[in-house]
């Protein structure tokens, strides 16, 4: 084992006073937390940007918040919030800075890199999106063959779909329904051609988003897509009516065919994860209008307000984050789940996947040593109630400690019936449930014979923090999907590691581009692998021949 980089977090007095503190708050159980103080539930609570956390149901005493907050103030926390928001190139093996909080700066703000105020330019490309969505949605926009676009699908991967695709979701309670949307990922050609099935050429219009424009899935997809649409107009003018783009890589762009006219550039110091606000949004915007859109980005930059101003101790995202980390490197917990009461947010757990996974998924500290501690969980989750008759199971009675986040919203956005108040009485039972359970003696009182009480039992102390909201909207949205982004930011923070870069998807890249002739070529050279890898490829190719 390598001894800890001078940076490490656990080199903070605090790290090995939360180490200690873990050992007695494991004794401790929610009920008698609760049971100490009638004012619990109303004391852990806190409002920003529209949004109210409860977290009086995590393990936590006052001594454990003091303990975590001592850790982010010893971590340089406040620094790296500055240098974040001054633009500072805080992504140090890519040499850039990290700046999506000037994707939502207003008009009027100015925020400079490399000596330029880039809010002008932000803006700029806002209301070039604002007048090509205002185009689309208004039908002005039309085909080669001048009907008018009825289908914009997204071609990207990772940040380039998962953003837009999560939030188009959310929001479509707002979204023009003369229009449909699309999002093609994946290489597997069944993406294609399930998604433009029962789509016409002359009507669609594809938004090929890519920040590097040099990524094989997309590409191999938009190169797909231009054939599609030129096998049905035959003609090469029409890609100019039908493709549009959006990318840092003007160059690589024009090299594929796509008319600069139709290209929305977005710059280095936003990452993919951390670019659903910038022209990636396109098809969002094309979905909700540009107005929609502004509010989200209000609600962002809302949330960055009170990320970059408030008291660590007040402070939404510090304080999910070191509850993140108490459960991560304290308590054993290695997955959090986020729940979302909204079926609207079905993606969200897949979004905030690449957002945690990608950008805290790190082995080694910004100094390259290797970390002694364990750095960011396995994210998963799903909507609420249909995790419910699924996967609670494991979070109830399984053996490993789940944190979740339940996120819900008092007025619905289709008001049917008693729906809302069923869907509502079941997020805050969960909650309740979790963190209190029912022991055998009670399960006893209430009839159940004996030999079945252990089976009917609910521990409890499973943790969890509530995020609750008035109503599902663009400006909610926005101010939810910062808090998650400056969470991360703050655990990466304090782990002292890069949360901005993402070199462990570069290997199976790399190996997939030699394997590729290995597969597709008649006189395919005999693959160089492991022997493994060798005896996979040769019977893959020998079922291929053979059908
Ligand atoms: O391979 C990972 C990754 O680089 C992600 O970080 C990114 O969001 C995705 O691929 C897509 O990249 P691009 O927008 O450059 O096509």
């Amino acid at each position: 084992m390598t001894s800890p980089g001078a940076s490490s977090p656990t080199r903070n007095p605090a790290w090995k006073a939360l180490a200690a503190h873990g050992r007695e708050i494991e004794q401790r159980h929610l009920r008698e937390l609760f049971a100490e103080d009638a004012g619990r539930g109303e004391r852990l609570g806190l409002e920003a940007a529209g949004l109210y956390l409860d977290y009086s149901k995590n393990l936590v005493t006052d001594e454990t918040l003091r303990l975590l907050l001592e850790l982010a103030e010893g971590s340089g926390l406040r620094k790296r919030i500055a240098a974040m928001f001054r633009g500072e190139k805080i992504n140090t093996t890519e040499g850039r800075a990290a700046l999506h909080v000037a994707l939502r700066a207003p008009r009027h703000a100015s925020i400079v890199v490399d000596g330029e105020d880039v809010v002008p330019a932000v803006h700029a490309v806002l209301d070039r999106m604002a007048a090509f969505s205002e185009r689309l949605r208004g039908g002005e926009w039309k085909g080669y063959t001048g009907r008018r676009i009825r289908n914009v699908v997204n071609i990207g991967i990772g940040g380039s779909d998962l953003g837009p695709m999560m939030a188009t979701e959310a929001l479509r309670h707002y979204s023009d329904r003369n229009l449909r949307f699309g999002f093609v990922s994946n290489v597997d050609g069944t993406d294609f051609a399930e998604t433009v099935r029962d789509m016409d050429p002359e009507e669609t219009l594809f938004v090929v988003c890519s920040k590097t424009f040099t990524t094989l899935e997309t590409l191999t997809n938009a190169r797909t897509a231009r054939a599609w649409v030129l096998a049905a107009l035959g003609d090469e003018r029409a890609v100019a009516k039908h493709f549009a783009a959006v990318s840092t890589n003007a160059g690589e762009v024009t090299k594929f065919g796509i008319d600069s006219a139709n290209m929305f550039e977005f710059w280095d110091w936003v990452g993919g994860r951390y670019s659903l606000d910038s022209a990636v949004g396109l098809s969002l915007m094309t979905a909700i209008g540009p107005q929609r859109f502004r509010e989200m980005l209000a609600g962002f930059h809302a949330m960055d307000e009170h990320f970059r101003t408030a008291p660590f101790e007040r402070n939404l995202p510090v304080l999910l984050g070191l509850l993140g980390i108490w459960y991560g490197d304290f308590l054993g917990a290695q997955t959090h789940a986020v729940l979302p009461y909204d079926r609207y947010l079905w993606r969200l757990s897949a979004y905030l996947q690449q957002l945690d996974m990608e950008s805290n998924g790190k082995r080694v500290d910004l100094d390259g040593n290797a970390v002694d501690f364990q750095t960011g969980p396995i994210l998963w989750g799903g909507p609420g109630t249909n995790g419910q008759h699924a996967y609670y199971q494991l979070i109830h009675q399984g053996t490993q400690r789940i944190p979740c986040d339940f996120i819900g919203f008092a007025l619905s956005s289709n008001p049917l019936g008693e729906h809302h108040d069923l869907l509502m009485a079941n997020f805050f039972a969960q909650t309740e449930a979790l963190a209190f359970g029912k022991t055998e003696e009670e399960v006893v009182a209430e009839g159940v014979p004996p030999h079945q009480a252990p089976h009917r039992s609910f521990p409890g102390n499973h943790p969890t923090n509530t995020i609750l909201a008035e109503r599902l909207t663009p400006e909610t949205l926005g101010a939810l999907i910062a808090l998650y982004e400056h969470k991360v930011f703050v655990q990466g923070s304090i782990w002292h590691i890069n949360s901005f870069d993402q070199w462990g998807v570069e290997l199976g890249k790399a190996l997939a581009a030699r394997i590729v002739p290995e597969l597709s070529s008649e006189a395919a050279p005999e693959p160089i692998h492991d022997s493994s890898t060798n005896a996979l490829i040769r019977r893959y190719r020998r079922l291929r021949s053979q059908s």
